[in-house]
């Protein structure tokens, strides 16, 4: 049959015709904006930086680094990105906080004088018999980060909030609450949670692997200690573990060091 006399006006396959399409839509998406993390190393293994107004999750176990990469992000954006931060600390103790980051060279406390920082400390009381709520928590956050018009947000942790709870479907529904009120807010966000112990399915991880877009790894063993980016969203990165170290002034990661 005659190409040009098909109804549908079939002229023959031209992929390269089809390409340029593709091409096009794809130069015409917006790129991602990147937001610098602070931890030497760790940008070069994510295009740049974190994805801009997103929720990653950052998971290890206890010691692992959590804390101390969460608030070497907000004191970069603090100090290096005219950028306010916001942390949220269902875990530790103020003072203990204070004291352990000023070994870094970090004052948080006049970091807070000046507007840059907000700290919110909640307790959620356990759980018993009436299903818990997080509203409190909730607007308290959406206060600190108005109040300091914060772009960048930690929330430590997932894993203290889930102690709280006894019934899953209500720890579910305030995760799910808390992380469209992150959204909402806007700010690139780090969302921490304790990594269970090997083989165990908790609900807990399931859930930060679930509401989260991105999702790092810490590894401590006993002779090194490791990144892996597990899952990034609209980003190129590799699923190998890079070294990692503390250092005075925080952590350090060097892209390609195999730790063991
Ligand atoms: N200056 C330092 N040099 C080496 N390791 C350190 C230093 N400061 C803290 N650490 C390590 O950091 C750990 C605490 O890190 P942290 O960020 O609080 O972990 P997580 O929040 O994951 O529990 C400590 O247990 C210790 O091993
Ligand atoms: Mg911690």
């Amino acid at each position: 049959m005659d190409e040009s006399k098909r109804p549908w006006g079939y002229s023959g396959y031209v992929p390269v015709q089809h390409e340029t399409r593709l091409e096009k839509l794809i130069s015409a998406m917006p790129t991602i904006e990147r937001v610098p993390s602070g931890v030497p190393g760790l940008d070069d293994l994510i295009e740049g930086g974190l994805p801009k107004g997103r929720i990653i999750g950052l998971t290890g176990s206890a010691g692992s680094g959590k804390t101390t990469m969460g608030f070497q992000f907000l004191h970069h954006g603090m100090t290096q990105c005219n950028e306010a931060g916001v942390y949220v600390t269902l875990e530790d103790e103020v003072s203990d906080l204070y004291q352990d980051l000023s070994r870094y060279g970090w004052d948080i406390k006049a970091a807070m004088q000046q507007n840059k920082l907000a700290l919110v400390k909640s307790q959620i009381p356990i759980e018993v018999n009436t299903p818990l709520t997080v509203d409190s928590l909730l607007d308290k956050i959406h206060h600190a980060v108005t109040q300091v018009n914060a772009k960048r947000l930690v929330f430590d942790s997932l894993s203290a909030l889930g102690f709280c709870y006894t019934e899953t479907s209500n720890l579910r529904r305030d995760v799910l609450r808390l992380c469209s009120l992150l959204r909402e807010l806007g700010c690139t966000t780090l969302l921490l949670s304790e990594m269970p112990d090997r083989g165990e399915a908790t609900m807990r991880f399931g859930l930060a692997q679930f509401v989260t877009q991105g999702m790092m790894v810490l590894h401590l063993a006993h002779t090194y200690r490791a990144v892996e980016i597990r899952k990034m969203r609209a980003t190129r990165h590799d699923t190998n573990v890079h070294r990692m170290r503390f250092t005075d002034h925080g952590l350090q990661i060097t892209p390609g060091e195999h730790p063991f």
